[in-house]
């Protein structure tokens, strides 16, 4: 298996996070570029340094049979880095899919929207997708409010700074807190509709039942008539899907074992990175790629910050992420159990990427019950 020292890659269209907890810091990137800071909720785990979280976690996810990570923990400042690289690479095709969508249709996107509009964005997109979001809204209305969030608080702080340098139109008003968090602080402009931004994969990186209460936040933040515009990359071929998840060069190879660095750096971990593999795997019953870490040989690795030592037999994983992949019909459904109505889905040339616009329906519908009652998961 192709195995790379961790590098820092080039700029990227896309910083994704993936949460699941509360926590964090807010920060507001006003246009002059000056940096307000306003706390949302309770302690703060930047992306520097060991946080009480990220030790209780690892702990225990390195104690439960089978061991697991959580992929939050992927993106500290080098995780960060390693996924732009990632966006890059020939075989993750996901983010090239995605931009060709935004390219065509961003005019499209909005205009079903209606403006003006405010946009809102889990996980900060630095670059190219949002800024054809931004571009095509700013076409038919004058200036516009951008609050992204995000787990990182400095590829946030890139991003909304260079946005803010870029369109003097454009508020950014950065918020650092895992969604769930951030969406709770956001301020409304009850005039104006709210798009919320969902790009790349990163609804894949959800658990079904995490989607549905992810997607319901989301939801009870918006208005009747508001709308999501939900990434979701589709079912397709293995070796294909595969490849995106496990190039040639070894880059995901590295930002997943990056997480086992990041115990080494913040928690006083021994981990010998050369002795532990990547492997990705498309399991077809449940739509999803697992992503794992292998012990390529029998070990005990001591983490000091921890008091503890961890035993691998050889071939023991670690799970750190899966990524579902979705269909129309589970995205519909998706919608449905959580208070929106699936309206458009552009797909790029190849079919291999959806973008999708939902649409927020206040009240719940009754369906949702139906639906709630017929199946549990989307
Ligand atoms: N959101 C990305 C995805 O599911 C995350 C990702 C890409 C990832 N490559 C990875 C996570 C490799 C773990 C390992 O597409």
């Amino acid at each position: 298996m192709p195995w790379t020292h961790n590098r820092a890659g080039p700029f990227c269209p896309h910083v994704s996070s993936v949460v699941d907890a509360p926590s964090s810091n807010v920060m507001s990137f006003s246009m002059a570029g000056a940096v307000r800071a306003r706390s949302a909720g309770t302690s703060s785990a930047g992306a520097q340094g060991a946080s009480v979280p990220f030790a209780e976690d690892v702990k225990a996810g390195l104690s439960a049979s089978p061991k697991r990570l959580l992929p939050k923990y992927f993106y500290d400042d080098l995780g960060s880095t390693l996924f732009d690289a990632i966006c890059l690479l020939p075989e993750y095709y996901l983010t090239r899919a995605e931009d060709e969508i935004l390219d065509r249709h961003a005019r499209e996107i909005v205009d079903a929207v209606g403006s003006p509009l405010d946009l809102v964005e889990l996980g900060s997109g630095s670059a190219i997708k949002t800024r054809r979001i931004i571009s095509a809204a700013l076409e038919s209305q004058p200036t516009l409010r951008y609050s992204p969030i995000d787990i990182s608080p400095s590829a946030l702080n890139a991003s909304s700074e260079a946005l803010s340098r870029e369109y003097p139109n454009v508020t950014v008003d950065g918020i650092a807190a895992e969604y769930l968090e951030g969406l709770k602080s956001i301020s409304r402009n009850g005039s104006v509709r709210t798009m919320v931004l969902f790009l790349g994969s990163n609804i894949g990186n959800f658990e079904p039942h995490d989607a549905v209460n992810t997607l319901r936040a989301v939801h009870d933040v918006l208005n009747d008539g508001d709308a999501l515009l939900l990434g979701a990359d589709l079912k397709k071929d293995r070796a294909v899907l595969e490849a995106a998840y496990d190039d040639a060069e070894g880059v995901t190879a590295a930002f997943n074992l990056n997480i086992l660095a990041r115990i080494n750096r913040e928690l006083g971990g021994e981990f010998d990175i050369k002795k532990f593999a990547h492997r990705a795997l498309y399991n077809d019953a449940l739509g999803r790629v697992e992503m794992h870490i292998v012990s390529r040989e029998a070990q005990t690795v001591r983490i000091a910050g921890l008091g503890m030592e961890i035993h691998f037999d050889r071939g023991e994983t670690i799970h750190t992420e899966s990524s579902y992949k979705y269909d129309r019909a589970r995205l519909a459904d998706l919608a449905g159990l959580t208070g929106f109505e699936l309206t458009n889905t552009w797909n790029d040339t190849r079919g291999m990427f959806s973008s999708n616009l939902l649409r927020a329906i206040k009240p719940l519908s009754t369906d949702v019950y139906h639906h709630v009652g017929r199946k549990r998961d989307p």
